[in-house]
């Protein structure tokens, strides 16, 4: 069951004019969280905006004994509650729901794992990171943005021993362009003997692109969808996504419950 708590703001550090991370004392919702999952955050006290808004789970932040103490997201700044959420204060209370939504699969060596980020999409690549290098496979994060100025947390990611690749559309940091460009080049090079799962979170263009060079790398890929969620648990349909049924059919799924976290060659991309 999700829990559904008035987290304390514990921290909110700024990572440019429009980013930030919030760091919120959510303890259970923390403990029970998997790479991947989310949580509805109610970023208002009154009725403006009125629903809740799905964040990743960005870090599980624990305190010197390792006992998770609280979560933080990475917030993009695009609207109501990203603007509110800019702005809280240590102190301040935020309405969190979670964890909710299904998981990342997290492989085991000798698979390795590429993740994919793209903007804001670099969220629940955190905790996954953590969670695959713990079981020791080999990790590389492919992660694209505007501008070197909107890479983040590349010191957090070389900590855990994550290799990357970065990709910048003006080309101040890395390659010149989209990230999927030299995420294309690298499948070409790696053997195909090499088992590998590659993850992706971002703009859903990116993850189309994504998508299609897995399926012409023949690698499988999971993909975390970011669709308008209205409730997060089931009940509004504002989310679906459609998938591939049987007989060449589709049908919609929820994506708030049947994912976020869903196999690419399921979807149907339009
Ligand atoms: C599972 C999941 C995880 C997410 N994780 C994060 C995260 O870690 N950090 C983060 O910053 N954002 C994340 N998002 C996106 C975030 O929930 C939306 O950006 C949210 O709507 C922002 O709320 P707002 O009130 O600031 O802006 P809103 O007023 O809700 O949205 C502003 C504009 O963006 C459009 N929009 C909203 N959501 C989407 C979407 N999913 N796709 C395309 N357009 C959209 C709206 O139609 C509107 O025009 C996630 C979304 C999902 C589904
Ligand atoms: S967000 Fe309401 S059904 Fe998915």
């Amino acid at each position: 069951m999700p829990i559904d708590v008035a987290a304390p703001v514990i921290a909110n550090r700024s990572l440019s004019a429009d980013y930030n991370v919030v760091a919120l004392g959510a303890p259970a919702i923390a403990v029970a969280a998997a790479p991947g999952q989310f949580v509805m955050i109610k970023a208002s006290t009154g009725n403006d905006p009125l629903l809740r808004r799905p964040f990743s789970v960005f870090e599980i932040l624990r305190d010197e004994s390792g006992t998770p103490t609280g979560l933080s997201i990475l917030s993009k700044r695009i609207g109501p509650s990203t603007r509110l959420l800019y702005d809280v204060r240590a102190g301040d209370r935020v309405g969190v729901l979670g964890p909710l939504g299904r998981p990342f699969t997290v492989v085991e060596p000798p698979v390795g794992a590429w993740m994919v980020a793209g903007g804001v999409g670099l969220a629940p690549f955190a905790t996954l990171a953590e969670s695959l290098r713990a079981r020791g496979v080999a990790t590389t994060l492919f992660y694209g943005a505007r501008s070197g100025a909107e890479l983040f947390y590349l010191d957090f990611f070389r900590g855990l021993g994550v290799e990357l690749v970065l990709a910048t559309e003006d080309g101040s940091i890395g390659d010149r362009g989209r990230i999927v460009a030299p995420l294309d080049s690298r499948l070409s090079a790696r053997s195909g003997d090499a088992p590998l799962m590659l993850y992706a979170c971002g703009p859903e263009g990116m993850l189309a692109a994504t998508a299609r060079v897995a399926k012409r790398h023949h690698r499988p890929c999971q993909v975390s969808v970011e669709r308008i969620m209205g409730c997060g648990l089931g009940g509004c349909y504002s989310c679906v996504v459609p998938v591939r049924g049987e007989h060449g059919g589709f049908h919609h799924v929820r994506s708030c419950i049947a994912g976020p976290v869903l196999a690419a060659d399921q979807i149907i991309w339009e």
